[in-house]
């Protein structure tokens, strides 16, 4: 009797117990899920093809934070400037770490690089000296500078396009070629002749190695499917493809060992190398991190411009007025010269039109995910530490409430009454913002301006006879491409 009640009370007890428990448990305010979510894939049905649109539209119906379930992981999105601003810029670092991404992780060292490293002391340091290294080699001036060399670059890739004659042709290579020149000469202070064999194997490794980690996301989405070769063969491949381009630099950096000029750094692996031997801004910084820094600038850095570059040119051959306008401008600021920087403030149009493209079509539309480093609110919703975060940027620039009838390319916008351009304007962040903020904002936007006005300046772009009116539709993976098209380079 007494060992049966004694019982009794212990079960009513640990009841009570539990019962307090989860009533007394502080309740989190999580970000709701939109309809479509189904057992093991999540919405990764239900977002589709283009994810940027789909959630954009889920914008209107569910607000500005929301969560979507990919595979086995929860992960909030972030929609509209005031969301996106909030947590981005206003409280940028407790949103600045970023979450495990195997694939993504195993391609840079685990930590070693800056677009992938986790928010902490050793990535603001690398990416601090970064930023300082490519201000400096960007401010260098005359020959050698970074804008001599775009500018270089810029006729080569004119002289190339002069090779159609005019015909229908998809020149999405040869700027590609352009693009990747760029950074091998503020990287590795060389430019490549375009038949090289060092320059092949390294621009298509990138590109490889961007497609086939695009097809290897399936393992961040069911991390244990890394252990089945025969599902993970995109990640394998993107892990090899990897491996060729950190090979290319390591030979680029011994070589670099052996002729440096500690009193004229000359590029970017130099100013590494020295720090390397200083260790004066970066603490522990060694010829690995090199490796792997040297790499996100090609990851980064190289289909983000052409995508741009690609989008512009598509945009010029569908509004043969807005071009037109363009190539006035240029005609009557920079005449038959080569376009330099120095004319850059005297050119609002083509700048507005460069703006335009990029808000149009912004290439990474939902940034690289972000992980808050504890656990915080944004508007009424609970965020827990290290959740995934993605800032959809798209849902900015789409925004009627600050870019009436969003689907128009109009660059108009962003001239003011007196015809000056307006370069920061509220809910037009296409290099994103705060402590993760583009490393390479101000070289692609050199690189956009002295290319773009190079070739208007030099061609007028059209759209080939009896071909279809091409899509201005992108196509959805590592960044945002338009479709393969075909133009006509008719020399002016
Ligand atoms: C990151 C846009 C060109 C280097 C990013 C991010 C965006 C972006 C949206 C993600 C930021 C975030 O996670 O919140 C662009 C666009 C470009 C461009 C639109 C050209 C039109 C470049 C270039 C380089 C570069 C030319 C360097 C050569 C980087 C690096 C990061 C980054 C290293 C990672 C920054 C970090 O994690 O702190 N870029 N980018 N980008 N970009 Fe760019």
């Amino acid at each position: 009797q007494i060992s049966g009640l004694t019982l009794q009370s212990f079960l009513v007890f640990c009841t009570a117990f539990i019962v307090a428990c989860f009533l007394l448990k502080p309740r989190r305010n999580l970000p709701p899920y939109p309809a479509g979510r189904v057992p093991v894939l999540g919405h990764l049905l239900a977002l589709g093809r283009a994810p940027h649109l789909k959630l954009t539209a889920w914008r209107r119906q569910y607000g500005d934070v929301f969560t979507v379930r990919m595979g086995m992981e929860d992960v909030v999105v972030l929609n509209g400037y005031a969301a996106v601003k909030d947590a981005l810029v206003d409280r940028s670092e407790l949103f600045a770490s970023r979450p495990p991404n195997y694939l993504a992780d195993a391609m840079v060292g685990f930590g070693k690089d800056i677009a992938f490293a986790r928010w902490g002391t050793e990535f603001r340091q690398r990416k601090r000296f970064a930023t300082a290294v490519l201000k400096n080699l960007g401010m260098k001036g005359g020959t050698g500078s970074i804008e001599e060399k775009i500018r270089e670059e810029a006729s080569c890739l004119r002289n190339r396009i002069a090779e159609y004659n005019g015909n229908p042709s998809d020149i999405a290579h040869d700027i590609r070629v352009a693009a990747a020149n760029v950074i091998c000469s503020m990287v590795m202070g060389k430019r490549y002749d375009y038949r090289d064999e060092t320059f092949r194997e390294l621009s298509e490794a990138v590109e490889m190695a961007q497609f086939e980690s695009g097809a290897g996301q399936i393992i961040s989405v069911f991390p244990f499917l890394r252990f089945v070769p025969v599902v993970n063969r995109a990640g394998i491949n993107a892990l090899q493809e990897a491996f060729k381009i950190q090979n290319v630099l390591k030979g680029e950096i011994s070589r670099h060992r052996e002729n440096l000029d500690r009193e004229n750094p000359r590029d970017f692996l130099d100013f590494c190398l020295l720090e390397v031997e200083k260790q004066e801004k970066v603490e522990g910084l060694t010829e690995v991190h090199v490796v792997y820094m040297a790499e996100d600038l090609f990851f980064a850095g190289l289909s983000t411009t052409t995508d741009t570059l690609r989008w512009s040119l598509l945009y010029m051959t569908l509004n043969p007025n807005i071009q037109n306008k363009v190539q006035q401008e240029l005609d009557a600021v920079v005449g038959e010269s080569l376009p330099t920087l120095s004319h850059r403030s005297q050119l609002p149009y083509v700048n507005a039109c460069l703006l335009e493209v990029m808000r149009i079509r912004p290439v990474v539309p939902l940034t690289i995910q972000h992980a808050p480093t504890e656990t915080l609110k944004v508007r009424e919703y609970d965020i827990p530490k290290g959740t995934q975060v993605l800032p959809n940027l798209y849902s900015l620039h789409m925004d009627p409430a600050y870019w009436p009838d969003p689907d128009r390319f109009d660059p108009g916008r962003f001239l003011d009454a007196e015809g000056n351009v307006v370069n920061n304007p509220d809910s037009f962040m296409p290099f994103s913002g705060g402590r993760r903020v583009c490393l390479g904002e101000q070289l692609a936007r050199m690189e956009l301006f002295l290319f773009f006005s190079t070739l208007l300046q030099s061609f007028t772009f059209r759209t080939p006879e009896d071909a279809p009116r091409p899509t201005t539709d992108g196509v959805f993976g590592i960044t945002l491409p338009p479709h393969p098209f075909k133009l006509c380079a008719i020399p002016r």
